[in-house]
């Protein structure tokens, strides 16, 4: 049995965010850089397969509590006010036929931007709405779930492609914008979060069946 040092693997992430976003154009580099054997558990596979099990299955009770918190006009015109037409998201044009490599660099910009943007919306609801304690928690379940699921991808990439590095675009911060537009980017988000986490659950765990 291997043990993982727990220093290990928050350096990596670390190194793949380092390189910010340019311009909307992803630049992968694999190279040398991945750290020796030891980095990936031996269930990681299974691991990663739960985690994006999880998020799509928590994803619509999410966005519809979110909602609910937000009150009017959020609540009756929640298809105008959310609809994502104007945001950034990461495009996610993997499918069912595309190479799981190109599957897991998709995935890993899907997560890196997902937990960007939980990093905003969180911080605004615990402005906002610091009372709606459900709505926060699931928030921080989330969070937690992507962080680790982006660490299991790190792995996966290192081990399987030796690519450590990982271009990741981020939406806007909202930080200094009005309580609306806080609310509105928020809900444009989890809107889009939850019409790709689907599709993302379908393309992924197909390449990731027990082999
Ligand atoms: C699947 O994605 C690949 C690129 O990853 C693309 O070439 C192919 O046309 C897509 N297939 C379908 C059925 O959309
Ligand atoms: C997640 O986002 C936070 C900012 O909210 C950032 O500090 C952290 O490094 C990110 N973690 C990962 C694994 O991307
Ligand atoms: C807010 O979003 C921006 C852009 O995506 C990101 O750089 C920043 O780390 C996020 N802030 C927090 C607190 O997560
Ligand atoms: C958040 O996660 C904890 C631990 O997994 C769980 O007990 C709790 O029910 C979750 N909360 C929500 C609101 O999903
Ligand atoms: C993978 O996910 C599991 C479950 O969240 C977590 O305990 C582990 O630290 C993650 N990362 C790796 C590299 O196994
Ligand atoms: C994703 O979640 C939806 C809603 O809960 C569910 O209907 C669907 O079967 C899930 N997809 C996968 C691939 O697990």
């Amino acid at each position: 049995m291997k043990f993982v040092p727990a220093g290990v693997v928050p350096f990596v992430a670390l190194l793949l965010l380092q390189r910010r976003p340019v311009a909307g154009r992803a630049l992968l580099l694999s190279g040398s850089g991945c750290p020796g054997h030891g980095l990936c558990r031996s269930n990681v596979q299974e691991q990663t397969r739960r985690q994006v099990a999880l998020l799509n299955a928590t994803a619509q009770e999410l966005f519809s509590l979110y909602l609910k918190c937000q009150g009017e006009p959020f609540s009756s015109e929640s298809d105008k006010l959310c609809n994502p037409a104007g945001i950034f998201f990461p495009a996610f044009r993997v499918n069912r036929t595309s190479e799981r490599k190109e599957v897991m660099v998709a995935m890993y910009k899907l997560f890196a931007f997902l937990n960007a943007s939980l990093g905003n919306i969180t911080r605004d609801q615990e402005e906002l709405n610091p009372m709606a304690k459900e709505l926060l928690e699931r928030l921080h379940n989330t969070t937690k779930t992507t962080r680790g699921l982006i660490s299991n991808l790190t792995c996966l990439l290192c081990k399987n492609y030796n690519i450590f590095q990982v271009d990741v675009r981020y939406g806007d911060s909202s930080k200094g914008k009005s309580a609306f537009k806080k609310k509105q980017q928020g809900c444009q988000v989890l809107r889009k979060y939850v019409q790709v986490i689907g599709l993302a659950a379908r393309v992924l765990l197909p390449h990731l069946s027990p082999s």
